[in-house]
């Protein structure tokens, strides 16, 4: 990589020239980025690099050090890199075929378990997570609600790997189903009741994806982003799906594009869902849209 001279002599050294190399190439918060790798390639905690900084670095080491950065300089995500990115207060493997998991997705996380506590309690309570990826969304609802029961679904077999892993890691994984399949088609096929469809589909415009920040576009899986033309694709396939699937009174939570709010809550209430809700995020834009099925009607279809 041009202008990478890399030859620290003592882990405050390397701190420094990371920070620096970070900062100049745009990253954000480069300093936190800096510890957060260096204390990863030296198998240490960020407190027990900031302990070493005086500590000499040996050559192989300081090398070692060297191809983490250059890797983060090529717009790899640090998660990518490390393996590990933190959700719901929880510490999730990540492998590049996964969505790294977003703080904004903790609010569907937390509506969904609002509408859950709502519910009446029945013995069974199954709940789809369409597009598990790490398995966030699975794990987080699983570790909550400790009578859930949740169907984890995805077209990648390889996502549907580091899911079971991170299940298995925070000890849900007797409760979660994993079925590789397309949207909610596997529910559907064996006659799944469920109590709730919760999903973080690829909402990105087709289109705007090659303009989306070099981490994002080169790095993470096509399959995660590409929600369509529109962005809606998948939506307007779930939802017909969704109301096949739910029980009555079981409700739909998915997280949605900044501007998606109104075209998505159209789409549950062409399908009848009832109480159609866009909740906005911390920043005031559309993040989740939620919906309750009440049953099939005789007039449905008329308003
Ligand atoms: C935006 S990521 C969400 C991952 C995770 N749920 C989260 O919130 O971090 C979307 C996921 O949907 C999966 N996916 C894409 N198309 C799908 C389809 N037709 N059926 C099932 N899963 C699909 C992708 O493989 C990806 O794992």
């Amino acid at each position: 990589m041009n202008g990478f001279v890399w030859k620290p002599a003592t882990v405050g050294e390397a701190l420094q020239a990371t920070v620096s190399f970070f900062a100049r190439q745009g990253i954000d918060s480069p300093r936190l980025e800096a510890e957060v790798l260096l204390a990863f390639g030296l198998g240490v905690n960020r407190a027990g690099l900031l302990a070493a900084l005086r500590d000499r670095l040996p050559e192989e080491q300081a090398a070692g050090l060297g191809e983490l950065v250059q890797k983060r300089l090529t717009g790899c995500p640090l998660q990518y890199i490390t393996g590990r990115q933190e959700f719901w207060g929880l510490d999730f493997t990540v492998t590049p075929a996964v969505l790294i998991p977003r703080p904004e997705t903790e609010l569907l996380v937390e509506t969904a378990l609002a509408l859950l506590g709502r519910s009446p309690k029945t013995g069974d309570t199954w709940i789809a997570d369409v597009g598990v990826g790490s398995g966030a969304i699975a794990v987080s609802v699983a570790r909550e609600i400790a009578t859930a029961q949740v169907l984890a679904l995805d077209v990648s077999a390889a996502a549907l790997a580091v899911a079971r892993q991170n299940a298995k890691g925070h000890g849900v994984a007797e409760r979660i189903r994993f079925v590789e399949g397309d949207l909610l088609n596997p529910a559907i096929d064996g006659g799944l009741r469920l109590k709730a469809v919760l999903s973080n589909p690829p909402y990105i415009p087709a289109g705007e994806i090659p303009s989306l920040q070099r981490e994002v576009a080169c790095f993470e899986p096509m399959l995660a982003l590409d929600g369509g033309d529109d962005g809606l694709a998948l939506y307007r396939r779930l939802a017909p799906q969704a109301r096949r699937a739910l029980e009555p009174g079981g409700f739909v939570a998915w997280e949605i594009g900044y501007n998606q709010g109104r075209d998505v809550a159209a789409l549950l209430a062409a399908q009848g869902f009832a109480e159609v809700r866009i909740i906005p995020d911390g920043q005031g834009h559309d993040r989740v849209v939620t919906g309750v099925f009440r049953g099939e009607c005789e007039d449905e279809g008329e308003d």
